[in-house]
Formats: C-alpha cells, structure tokens, sequence
C-alpha cells in the first residue's frame, strides 16, 4: 500500500470523529511504543525474565485490539533493539523464539483483522528461519489496510540512518537532490507518516535508539507502568495527554 501522508492524515481525522470509542480526543494517526519493563516486571514477581517478554507478548495482543477500538492506523513497536544483542544469550534466544512463535501462533488471526506485518530493522543477523517467517508474515499481509503493524525487531535508529546513506551513494543520487523527503524514503519507513505519539513505559525516559529521524516532532509520554501492565485504560489516558498537546513544529501558536 502507498501510504500519501498528508490526504490520509486529513481523511482519518474525520474518520476517527465517527470511529473514537468514548474519546472526545484527537486521536494519533501513527503511534510507536518503548515496550520496556517486561525484564522487572518478572523479576518483581520472582519469575524469569523471559516470562516477562512472554507476558509482554500477551499484551501486545490485548493493545493491538485496542489500538484498532481506538481509531489508530500504524502502530509501530519496538520489540528487540540493535544494542539487545549485547544481552546473556539464553535471553537473546528465548527473545527469537518467542518472535518466531508469536508469528507461528498469530499470522493468521493478524491477517483475518486486517493487519498488515511490516518489519523495521535489519534482517542481516537473525536467523535463517526467522527471517523466513517475517518475509511470509510480510507477503502474507500486504493486502491489509486496517491496521499497519511495524515490528522494530533488530531496528537501531542508527543503524537505520547509516543503511539509507549507504542505499543512496549505492545507487549514485546527486548530493543536491538529498532533501528530507528523499532521505525519509530510504528509511524502513517508507511512505509511511512520520509517528504522532511516542510511549514509553516502565519509567525511563530515554529514546534508546528508536526512531531517531522519524521522531524529531513526536510527542513523547513516558509511564511508570511495565509494559505487560500497560492496558487499555493506560493507552487511553496516553491518547488524553496526547490531545491536551499543543504541536507547533517550531512555528508560533495558531
Ligand atoms: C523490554 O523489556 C523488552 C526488550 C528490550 C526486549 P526489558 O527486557 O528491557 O525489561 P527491563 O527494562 O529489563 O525491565
Ligand atoms: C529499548 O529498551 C529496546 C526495546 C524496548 C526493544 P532497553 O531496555 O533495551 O533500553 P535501555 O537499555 O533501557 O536503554
Ligand atoms: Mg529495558
């Protein structure tokens, strides 16, 4: 799907009027979330850690329907960063295991509430198998329009930009016809609007390397609640303090 994203920013807004689910608010065409605190969340618990990205995973499964209740059109999330190599590898693996089971189990209910799969980040590193599985989780979606689901998965907002350089010396682009748009189009991103609203959860407040470029005018809302607590009612008052928002992307208010 080629994503125009000043007309469909302007027709989702109406739509949104009509689809809100008890939200007198603006709702965010593009929403991205930190999905951080999974590790504590067990730990406070006295489990493993990987039962907290297990727990997390459930959740993205109860925030994606919400998403939809919500109005919400791309959803981007940031599930393993280019610096989480660096983790003990029995967790680095159980992270990959989970990924390829949660596309074994879920491709299909995905696919049949309109989602459609995109991956942020390099496949270069992951497995043979799993890159298999995204490619097909990918393919098997492209028809969707109901929700754009982008999976950060081995994504670094550095590595990102590095990538996109790379790409357009690669293919000869003259220095002078660089400009934001072109540069926008060599992201993974492309053609997709740039994210309204940034959540993090646990309590940091760090951007830890996600959507470096493509952030530069999000808002950001940081919450103490863990990733696997974060629900429905949370996502909700985000939205809120999302709408009290004034953006004035550097100009003065209108
Ligand atoms: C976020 O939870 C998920 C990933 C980074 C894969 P963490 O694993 O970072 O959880 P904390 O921050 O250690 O609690
Ligand atoms: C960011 O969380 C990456 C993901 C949520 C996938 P981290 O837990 O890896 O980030 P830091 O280490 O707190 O900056
Ligand atoms: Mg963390």
């Amino acid at each position: 799907m080629v994503v125009s994203p000043v007309r469909d920013r302007v027709s989702l807004n109406s739509r949104n009027a009509k689809r809100r689910e008890g939200l007198p608010w603006q709702v965010p065409y593009h929403l991205a979330i930190i999905m951080d605190g999974n590790g504590r969340w067990a730990q406070e618990r006295g489990l493993p850690r990987l039962a907290g990205h297990r727990a997390g995973t459930e959740n993205l499964r109860r925030i994606l329907r919400a998403c939809v209740d919500f109005g919400i059109k791309i959803l981007t999330i940031y599930a393993f960063s280019t610096e989480n190599w660096g983790r003990p590898e029995p967790e680095v693996r159980g992270l990959m295991s989970i990924l390829e089971r949660v596309i074994d189990r879920e491709l299909a209910d995905l696919d049949r509430n309109g989602v459609r799969i995109r991956h942020l980040g390099r496949l270069e590193g992951i497995s043979p198998r799993l890159q298999q599985k995204i490619r097909y989780a990918i393919e098997k979606t492209a028809h969707n329009d109901r929700l754009i689901l982008n999976v950060a998965f081995n994504y670094g907002g550095r590595a990102e930009i590095l990538d996109a350089v790379r790409r357009i010396i690669r293919e000869g682009i003259p220095a002078e016809r660089v400009d934001e748009a072109l540069f926008s189009r060599y992201l993974y991103t492309a053609g997709l609007p740039d994210p309204d609203l940034i959540v993090r959860t646990s309590g940091e407040v760090r951007i830890s390397n996600f959507l470096l470029w493509q952030g530069a005018y999000a808002e950001y809302y940081a919450t103490p609640t863990y990733w696997p607590d974060f629900d429905k009612e949370e996502l909700r008052k985000a939205i809120e303090h999302y709408s009290r928002r004034e953006r004035r992307f550097g100009r003065l208010r209108q």
